[in-house]
């Protein structure tokens, strides 16, 4: 039988943490590999409270071959979720050596341990961002694909490394195939329901969700609105928030999946994960308020650059071949955020 442990990179972080959770309830044995550069190790505390169970986590940097390649044969996994990543924009852009390097680096130094660990079962974080313009603002995998930024780019470059690692291995007789699952993530906010997990970026947040909660807590003064002009319902830029809960989930069936007939003889293939519904800026704004009471300083400023109008999913595909489907709507992902935010004003310092 094949070993029901799962490797997973960037475990600690944001998303890691909540996909170790969710993978220690299902009876995985779960195997941390994260070098702590954007993550504390009090997540993986908590989760281990949360769920009464143990993981394995190791300190290391996945750019380390002779360290990866010593944990995979300790270890012994079936399948990696590869987290590991850096995906600020505003930094990427400054900085695309280091975006470069960290990210598509990385990869091919996990790809080649993988590979002569014989472990060729992969589910990738992929990102919305790898979708070029678009006529349409929902989002379906066939899309052209046009990153506009660094980080963007770097998962774009990913994802056809790892296209062609899986047709080249095809039908190579000694070598077991690669079953790979791209998983195009569309705006993850929200926190584990228990408020013991959650996203706590350093400084001062780029993305929506946790400048507003900072906000609502009084760490921050006033939130911009980066734009009212835009064609869209009330102006301002419309996106496909999902819980983090619910993407996670989606990993699992993706891992089902890539042991079923769907990747039989192995393949490489993309998945939007979104709810396939889009909310504005002010409608965020506005449900923020009535769900937790608070009042939310904004006012409009500037577009910001770089930002589309409009982009949301279109999760048909993973419904189809995944099996897997939202059950959080907008209110669960913002009071969750919330329970978070007032339980550690801090994150986890
Ligand atoms: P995060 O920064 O919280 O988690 C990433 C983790 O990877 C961190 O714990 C960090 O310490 C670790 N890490 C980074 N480089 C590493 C390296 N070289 N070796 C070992 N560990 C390393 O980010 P997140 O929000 O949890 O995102 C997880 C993944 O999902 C990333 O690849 C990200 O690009 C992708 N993604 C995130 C979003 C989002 O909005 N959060 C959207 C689309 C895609
Ligand atoms: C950003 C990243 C994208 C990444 C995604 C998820 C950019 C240009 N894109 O996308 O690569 O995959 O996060 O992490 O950074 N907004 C405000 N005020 C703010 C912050 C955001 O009005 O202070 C608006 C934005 O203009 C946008 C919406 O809120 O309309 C969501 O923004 P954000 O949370 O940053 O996500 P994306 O722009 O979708």
């Amino acid at each position: 039988m094949k070993s029901r442990t799962v490797l997973i990179t960037g475990g600690a972080g944001y998303i890691g943490s909540h996909a170790c959770l969710e993978l220690l309830q299902a009876d995985f044995n779960v195997v941390v590999v994260d070098n702590l550069s954007n993550s504390k190790l009090e997540s993986l505390t908590r989760v281990q409270q949360i769920t009464g169970k143990t993981l394995t986590f190791y300190q290391a940097d996945i750019r380390d071959k002779a360290a990866l390649s010593d944990i995979f044969a300790k270890e012994k996994p079936s399948t990696v979720i590869h987290f590991a990543g850096l995906k600020a924009v505003g930094e990427s852009v400054e900085q695309p050596l280091l975006y470069y390097h960290n990210n598509v680096f990385g990869t091919l130094v996990l790809t080649e341990v993988m590979d002569e660990a014989e472990v060729r079962q992969l589910v990738f974080s992929s990102s919305a961002t790898v979708y070029g313009e678009s006529d349409s603002p929902q989002y379906t995998e066939d899309f052209p694909l046009g990153a506009i930024n660094p980080y963007g780019r770097s998962k774009a470059m990913i994802e056809d490394i790892l296209r062609d690692l899986s047709i080249a291995d095809k039908n190579k007789p000694h070598k077991t195939p690669w079953k790979i699952a791209l998983l195009r993530y569309f705006n993850p906010i929200g926190a584990h329901e228990s408020g013991l997990i959650g996203e706590d970026p350093n400084g001062i947040p780029n993305n929506l969700m946790p400048y507003v909660s900072q906000v609502a807590i009084g760490k921050l003064e006033q939130l911009s609105v980066f734009g009212d002009d835009y064609p869209t319902r009330d102006g301002t830029g419309v996106r496909d928030y999902i819980h983090v809960v619910d993407l996670v989930k989606g990993h699992l069936k993706a891992i089902e999946a890539l042991n079923s007939d769907i990747f039989s003889s192995g393949s490489c293939k993309a998945y939007n994960l979104g709810t396939g519904q889009g909310y504005s800026v002010l409608e965020i704004i506005n449900t923020f308020e009535s769900v937790t009471g608070k009042t939310i300083n904004y006012k409009i400023s500037p577009r910001r650059s770089g930002d589309l109008a409009e982009c949301f999913a279109n999760p048909n595909l993973a419904l189809k071949e995944l099996n897997w489907q939202v059950e959080k709507n907008l209110k669960d992902m913002i009071a969750d955020t919330w329970n978070w935010q007032t339980k550690n004003p801090q994150g986890y310092n």
